[in-house]
């Protein structure tokens, strides 16, 4: 658990100081996974590799833009509720409960393998904290439910590659991203 942060000396209209802190923590949860989820599309873009390079190169950068502006939306959010919202990268790692992507230079098509699990655990989450707050403050709700809405279409372009005819996944049962990006390569040549 983390520490319970000092109360808000205000926060919006008809919500308690106690549960705009408790909305504001849950949102500095997903300021942190959206942040490290902008980045880690970047070091993907940089190095796909092989011959679906332009294609997963270029598919990468608007998803970049759009989480760039959901990570601005939730640290806004946290602002208006009377918190300050924490964006350096140094207490981002501290408190992050997730490891670093794991892939370096690597064929296209095992990044995506690969970012299929990071999207399955980013969307996860962002769920959970969309029930978290659908009693608690029904405008958060709305936002995270907005980014889902993005998010969870991003999945499926990533899924699409990975996807075979009968709509099986290559990755499927793979564990963690090293082994889901060796399925995707052996699904792709397979
Ligand atoms: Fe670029």
């Amino acid at each position: 658990m983390m520490a319970r942060p000092a109360l808000p000396k205000y926060t919006v209209p008809s919500l308690t100081v106690e549960d705009g802190a408790k909305v504001a923590a849950i949102l500095q949860e997903r300021l942190n996974a959206l942040n490290d989820l902008q980045l880690t599309l970047k070091h993907i873009h940089w190095n796909v590799t092989g011959p679906h390079f332009i294609a997963v190169h270029e598919m990468i950068d608007p998803q970049v833009d759009q989480v760039r502006e959901m990570v601005d939306a939730i640290a806004e959010r946290i602002a208006t509720l009377g918190v300050a919202p924490v964006g350096t990268p140094g207490a981002l790692v501290k408190a992050r409960s997730w490891d670093d992507y794991a892939i370096g230079r690597a064929g296209a098509i095992e990044h995506l393998g690969a970012l299929n699990e990071v999207y399955v655990g980013v969307i996860s989450d962002h769920r959970k904290a969309a029930e978290e707050t659908e009693e608690l403050d029904t405008v958060t709700n709305d936002l995270l439910v907005g980014h889902l809405h993005e998010l969870e279409l991003f999945h499926w372009f990533v899924r699409a590659h990975l996807e075979s005819a009968g709509g099986a996944l290559s990755t499927a049962g793979a564990d963690g991203e090293k082994k889901a990006a060796k399925a995707a390569k052996a699904g792709a040549h397979g």
